[in-house]
């Protein structure tokens, strides 16, 4: 009985309170170790989004820009008109006849499925054309502006198909004037078209664009 008295009372349920204890503070320890680790993982995620995310955009961006400038560059090429057309204007490479009009070769003409051959555009494609010229000039008598035609079918002597006359006031000070001659014709294949003046000396000659000629098939 004593023996069992004087037995200090082992404390089996301290001990199972120090392992329970001890178990609570590894599942604690876990616990938070898990949840460390997710808000790492997360962490990480979240970056890794926003890093592809910002890369896509950029590279979105880049090919965006290069795309547009390419579009700006090879839009008069890859986009082709519908319809024969040309535009022509004056430059510097322009060297005119006594009386017949020259367009510039060196400023990029906008010339589709229609030639221009010795001062002249040269129809390719049977049809109607709107045709149309504007010049500048500066005289102090009588100007002529024309439109004239050249056609294997009257070989030897030109058409006219578009005509005006400006008279000056002041005889002694040429004075600046403009001339505008457009009009609808049908045009067959080789025919060719030519801007006629009284004088090409006269021609102001100032801007490219103060002087044009032009063909479009309607
Ligand atoms: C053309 O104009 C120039 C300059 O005004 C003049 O010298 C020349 O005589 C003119 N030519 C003709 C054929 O009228």
């Amino acid at each position: 009985m004593d023996n069992y008295a004087t037995r200090p009372p082992v404390p089996p349920r301290l001990s199972q309170g120090r392992q329970h204890a001890s178990v609570g503070q590894t599942l604690l320890f876990i616990l938070v170790s898990v949840a460390l680790c997710g808000m790492t993982i997360e962490a990480c995620l979240i970056y890794r989004l926003y890093q592809t995310e910002s890369v896509t955009s950029a590279s979105v961006s880049k090919i965006i820009a290069g795309i547009s400038a390419t579009a700006t560059k090879l839009r008069s090429r890859v986009i082709s008109p519908s319809k024969p057309v040309a535009h022509l204007t004056d430059g510097q490479d322009v060297v005119h006849a006594k009386d017949i009009m020259a367009w510039s070769t060196d400023a990029d003409p906008l010339l589709y499925k229609i030639d221009y051959k010795d001062r002249s555009l040269v129809i390719q494609k049977e049809g109607y054309y709107y045709v149309y010229s504007k010049v500048s000039f500066s005289d102090n008598g009588i100007f002529h502006h024309r439109v004239d035609l050249r056609t294997e079918k009257f070989t030897g002597k030109s058409i006219n198909l578009l005509k005006s006359r400006k008279y000056s006031n002041h005889f002694k000070h040429p004075e600046q004037s403009n001339s505008y001659l457009g009009g609808v014709f049908h045009l067959f294949k080789d025919d060719a078209i030519f801007v006629k003046v009284s004088n090409t000396s006269k021609i102001v000659r100032q801007d490219p664009t103060e002087n044009v000629f032009g063909a479009y098939m309607i």
